[in-house]
């Protein structure tokens, strides 16, 4: 095989279809990097025909932002928060460099670093995600405001560079928070349409921060997968309600520049192209929602149940007009309903991309524990998701039927090209 063949075929490999099984037979031998010699790449590619994974369900790692906020929602999500133990910024630049790679890779469908075949080494890819496609995964990081100031301290040498945005959310009624559920120095979000890969990536990642950075809390999540409804319709949440209609467009730069980039001029550079990532770990009592009438369901929210129409509609995406009157002069939507509460008036907007949980049995209760993993995207924390929470907090019917139970907030990182690493603008 010529030079010329070698290297488009090497190319093709990212878009032929390559499963981690594959790679891991192969690299079994000397190593991936090793392995992909002339007389390598022919076996590799006889071996990879039919097998799972395929280019359309890769979404690449690289990017001036990074993938997973923009992203069309995977099936599920695995979020983690970490703490960090190190107290040396030089081990917080290698973990982010660390996870770059492995992130990359993963994000491809590939087992993380060289694999060996030591016997007397413990494997360096945990080996479960072997043999599945890519899956969609998005692996996305971000920093909490911790990781600068914590009692008092300026761990890192960080301080000057901490967003103001980028501090504790206020206390909000009704909040019932658990410090088991709460803050963060670091998370991680990975998203993809199998659970396994999902677990699989950020189970890689916390392994690579041993010495450097340890699992504070995590939460893994899910909506209806796309093989249940071929339509993909919007998913519906655990109170059989239509949940994600209103959205800004993420295919429009000028909606997501506006509502979700952090901007030149925002805050410190370094955080231009990333997003403040908002999580809520709210609690639903599905147990008292499944004994409320539908009328009063219904009410809560503003949208029927059926359509997911906001009343006085027929289409779920029809216009909410929050100054209908009906013709005994009440409100079309009623005053403390979700939807006219979250609207408020229309000039708040945040990217959701939440997903359901269910963790078993509330063992304080003996009810499920199950609700809504929130996540939001927003270029400013302050002037987007606090004013809508407060409004939320302090009237929402809502209230009622759901608990905060976990809160968090972090900067995630603008993207990186590949031969740089995520953070790079941080810390360097
Ligand atoms: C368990 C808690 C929650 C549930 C079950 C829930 C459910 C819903 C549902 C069913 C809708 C209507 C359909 C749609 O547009 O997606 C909606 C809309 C919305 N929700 Fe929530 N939500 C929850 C918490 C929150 C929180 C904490 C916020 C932000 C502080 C929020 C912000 C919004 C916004 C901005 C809209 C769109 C409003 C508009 O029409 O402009 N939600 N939510």
């Amino acid at each position: 095989m010529s030079k010329k063949e070698y290297f488009i075929e090497e190319e093709s490999l990212s878009v032929k279809k390559v499963s981690r099984r594959d790679m891991l037979k192969t690299a079994g031998v000397g190593g991936v990097g090793i392995l992909i010699g002339a007389s390598g790449i022919g076996s590799m590619l006889s071996i990879t025909e039919g097998k799972a994974s395929s280019a359309k369900d890769v979404v690449s790692f690289y990017g001036k932002h990074q993938s997973g906020i923009t992203t069309k929602p995977q099936n599920h999500v695995y979020f983690a928060a970490l703490d960090v133990t190190t107290s040396s910024k030089d081990d917080l630049i290698s973990l982010f460099k660390e996870w770059t790679y492995a992130a990359a890779s993963m994000s491809e469908g590939k087992p993380i670093g060289e694999l060996t075949s030591n016997e007397f080494l413990p494997p360096k890819d945990t080996g479960e995600a072997e043999g599945l496609s890519a899956s969609n995964l998005t692996i996305t990081f971000g920093v909490g405001p911790s990781l600068f100031v914590k009692d008092n301290q300026d761990r890192f040498g960080l301080k000057l560079k901490q967003p103001k945005e980028l501090v504790d959310l206020p206390a909000f009624s009704l909040d019932a928070l658990e410090e088991e559920w709460t803050g963060g120095d670091l998370c991680i979000q990975a998203c993809a349409d199998d659970m396994q890969v999902a677990f699989h990536a950020v189970r890689n990642l916390i392994r690579i921060a041993r010495g450097k950075a340890v699992l504070r809390w995590a939460q893994p999540g899910f909506q209806r997968t796309k093989q249940a409804d071929a339509k993909e319709g919007t998913p519906r949440n655990l109170f059989g309600f239509k949940d994600g209609t209103v959205n800004p467009d993420v295919k429009s730069e000028k909606q997501m520049n506006e509502h979700v980039w952090v901007q030149p001029g925002d805050g410190p550079n370094w955080l231009q192209n990333g997003s403040y990532l908002v999580v809520r770990r709210i609690q639903m009592f599905i147990e008292v929602w499944d004994r409320t009438n539908l009328k009063e369901q219904e009410n809560t929210f503003g949208r029927y149940r059926d359509t997911g129409a906001p009343f006085g509609q027929k289409n779920e995406f029809d216009k909410l007009d929050i100054h209908h009157k009906q013709p005994n002069g009440e409100d079309t939507i009623p005053v403390d309903s979700h939807v006219r509460l979250s609207h408020g008036d229309g000039s708040q907007q945040i990217l959701r991309r939440g997903y359901s949980y269910s963790n078993g049995m509330d063992l304080k209760t003996g009810s499920f524990d199950a609700g809504l993993l929130f996540l939001s995207f927003q270029r400013s924390p302050s002037k987007q998701f606090i004013p809508i929470q407060k409004r939320l907090s302090s009237m929402d019917k809502l209230n009622e039927y759901i608990s905060h139970r976990g809160s968090a907030l972090f900067a995630c990182l603008p993207g990186t090209k590949n031969g740089g690493f995520i953070g790079e603008t941080l810390f360097t």
